[in-house]
């Protein structure tokens, strides 16, 4: 298969590891084992009596049932557990689309919602949000290019890499128009539990051609479990199993003991993580304003990653690598988002308040030494 590198992943594989401030990723603060046991009220004794057994290709019926009961009103047969959301995007794209499918995507996006769809064959419209409307979805502009009866729309609300959201009557109106269309509704759930503006939005599942995916790496501190999950037609689903059969078969039983206990606690969980992300938003926020001949930023609704403009950079890529290889401060470059976003950058604010001020004071003395400002101010 023909397929683009995926740049953002291309860009953590070099850096993620080496360094000290992590103010790119888009997930929040990663728990410890000992934190996650304290929300969660179990002990690791409980995993005493585990055989490792095989697990079962929709999920474990545990771990399945759970995440049926929090998103699907117990329909177990539309829900799947999959190795990170990934996974889910993976078998989805792969499967539900034939070669010259017309797809629409918004631009900037996660570039696994429109890359791998490319390297099957589908065509790929770009519905763009525009950074001189603080990104905000223009759902007349959708409408406009679903006129065409795309196969697929796939959204991703909160937003990455700007953090922007829909409201309730908007995501209706999404809906809608996919129906018109006779389109599938993807609807990526990654930050949809994190959100500042507004209550969360529900999953569009009162739309039958909904698919919808969701994660732990994101609102819950969990990245490193690689588990989530995906709802989707059960005749989808089973051929997502047969698929998987070539890759991963099932996900391992040690991981669906912890995203059980995630799902039974999640409400907890994401409460606490959101209270720490609201913080540090503040902390973004009051920085940005106190440097605007530097950035411009729309504050997100959702997530912990805001995408940023930078003025006068001469190049925010190199910038970056010598924010990351000099200072140990990991930013994304926009241009992992697409070359017309070379003025930006993905900032996330998800980790420790002081990892977020250190990186910020690092990342202002870099944007002024490159712009040649005076650099103490
Ligand atoms: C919008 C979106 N969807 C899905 C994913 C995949 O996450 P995971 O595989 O960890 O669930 C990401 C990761 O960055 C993302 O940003």
């Amino acid at each position: 298969m023909d397929i683009e590198i995926a740049l953002l992943e291309a860009w953590m594989r070099d850096y993620y590891h080496k360094v000290d401030h992590d103010i790119g990723s888009s997930g929040v603060r990663d728990l410890t084992m000992a934190e996650f046991r304290q929300l969660c009220g179990f002990e690791m004794s409980e995993l005493d009596s585990m055989v490792f057994h095989d697990s079962e290709s929709y999920g474990g019926s545990v771990l399945r049932g759970a995440l049926a009961d929090r998103w699907t009103g117990g329909d177990r047969d539309r829900m799947m557990v999959t190795h990170g959301s990934s996974e889910a995007i993976y078998l989805v794209m792969q499967l539900a689309l034939a070669p010259g499918d017309e797809i629409i995507v918004p631009t900037p996006a996660y570039q696994q919602l429109h890359d791998i769809a490319a390297a099957a064959g589908a065509r790929v419209t770009r519905w763009p949000l525009r950074s001189r409307d603080g990104f905000a979805a223009d759902l007349a502009e959708l409408r406009r290019l679903a006129a065409s009866g795309p196969k697929m729309i796939v959204v991703n609300f909160p937003h990455n890499p700007t953090g922007i959201s829909i409201t309730a009557g908007e995501q209706r109106e999404l809906v809608a128009i996919a129906a018109e269309a006779g389109a599938i509704l993807v609807w990526d759930h990654a930050f949809g539990e994190l959100t500042y503006t507004a209550d969360p939005l529900p999953l569009p599942l009162w739309y039958d051609r909904c698919i919808a995916f969701g994660t732990f790496s994101k609102s819950y501190g969990l990245a490193g479990l690689r588990v989530g999950w995906c709802v989707a037609p059960p005749q989808l689903l089973a051929r997502m199993a047969v698929l998987r059969d070539y890759i991963a078969l099932y996900v391992s039983p040690i991981l669906e003991f912890f995203a059980t206990q995630a799902v039974r606690n999640a409400d907890r969980i994401v409460a606490l993580q959101r209270e720490h992300a609201g913080r540090n938003l503040r902390l973004l926020s009051d920085w940005a304003a106190s440097v605007p001949e530097l950035v411009r930023f729309t504050p997100p609704a959702g997530g912990v990653a805001a995408f940023v403009e930078f003025h006068g950079q001469p190049d925010v890529v190199r910038s970056c690598r010598r924010l990351a290889e000099q200072h140990r401060v990991l930013l994304v470059p926009g241009a992992c988002f697409g070359p017309e976003y070379r003025n930006h950058a993905r900032l996330g604010f998800g980790g420790t308040a002081a990892e977020l001020t250190a990186g910020l004071s690092l990342l202002e003395q870099v944007l002024r030494s490159d712009a040649g400002m005076v650099v103490n101010r």
